[in-house]
């Protein structure tokens, strides 16, 4: 494939209306909770400040964000989530619980049969004659990421935009296989074979207090080209959480968003040729930062 052919297949991509997604709903130690419930919801249609795409101006509830043109409300948790924060009911969760999240990649409101009744214990599903198995696939490479924001003292989960730091705690990224031509494959989108569940703990060492759960999915942009031509998708969704623990402690030090999510932030970008699943960047690390363990922060790389 010639680069001016890959461009036009990258804007393709781009400015194609469906197949997006937005991640929906989340399970507790095994029991899926009420889609929707707790998670801050967005404004759809809602109209960006600026967009790469023009045809992207205005975005649907799945559609992607864009860190570098889009509002950072809309980087951190969805586009204009501060409407929703205060209608959104907190979820109580143990320091040390499982989560999982399962998505949509139709916009709301949707049928009880794509909640219900799913394949594997999923929590979401979308049965069709060209879909028989039900798994809602992805269309995009790329890491799914969480990260946590403790509310800042004096203010409320209700009322807080996101605005302080935020502290990777779960990566699934990408294995090198035994391929010549092409030895990366991102687990979360397997190909568009059956996606990879999302589940993970909140580290027991999280201290006791109120958090944003921030679950993402980085379709990284690639660097030979601006953020223009190909910048990288977001796709955010935050969940509200009062954590109880009886660990005395405090995070370590996060990132903050969007700044820290830029094109040209660490792991925001790759070369063409890791893009095309052919070879890993030598530095490259997974964006977000620094994942925390709940003992100590490391390098956070395949
Ligand atoms: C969330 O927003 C969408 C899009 O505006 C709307 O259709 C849906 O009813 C909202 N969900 C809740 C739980 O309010
Ligand atoms: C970014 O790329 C676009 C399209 O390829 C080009 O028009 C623009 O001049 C570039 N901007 C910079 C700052 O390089
Ligand atoms: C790509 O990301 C790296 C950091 O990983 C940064 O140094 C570089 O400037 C970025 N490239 C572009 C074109 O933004």
């Amino acid at each position: 494939m010639t680069i001016s052919h890959l461009l036009v297949t990258l804007a393709a991509a781009i400015s194609s209306v469906q197949a997006h997604f937005a991640f929906a709903r989340v399970r507790q130690n095994g029991e899926w909770l009420e889609p929707t419930r707790y998670i801050r919801n967005k404004t759809s249609p809602f109209t960006e400040r600026d967009s790469p795409d023009t045809n992207y101006h205005v975005r649907r509830w799945i559609d992607p964000t864009y860190a570098v043109t889009d509002y950072p409300d809309s980087v951190r948790c969805g586009r204009d989530n501060m409407a929703h924060a205060a209608d959104t009911e907190v979820l109580t969760i143990r320091a040390g619980d499982q989560l999982e999240f399962a998505h949509q990649r139709k916009d709301p409101e949707w049928p009880p049969e794509m909640w219900n009744n799913c394949p594997d214990e999923r929590g979401s599903c979308d049965y069709a004659s060209w879909n028989p198995e039900g798994y809602i696939h992805f269309n995009h490479p790329g890491p799914f990421i969480a990260h946590l924001s403790k509310v800042p003292e004096g203010q409320d989960i209700h009322s807080y935009d996101g605005s302080g730091e935020w502290v990777k705690i779960y990566t699934l990224g990408l294995e090198l296989r035994d391929d010549q031509q092409h030895p990366i494959h991102w687990i979360p989108w397997n190909d568009e074979g059956i996606p990879a569940p999302f589940a993970f703990s909140v580290p027991k060492e999280t201290p006791d207090g109120d958090y944003l759960l921030r679950a993402d999915l980085v379709y990284t942009g690639v660097y030979e080209f601006n953020f223009t031509s190909f910048p990288s998708q977001l796709y955010p969704s935050c969940l509200q959480i009062r954590v109880e623990s009886d660990y005395e402690g405090s995070l370590p030090k996060g990132i903050r968003i969007p700044e820290d999510m830029m094109h040209d932030s660490p792991g925001m970008n790759t070369s063409l040729s890791m893009y095309r699943f052919d070879k890993l960047d030598d530095d490259y690390v997974y964006p977000g930062g620094m994942l925390w363990t709940g003992k100590e922060m490391v390098v956070d790389k395949p």
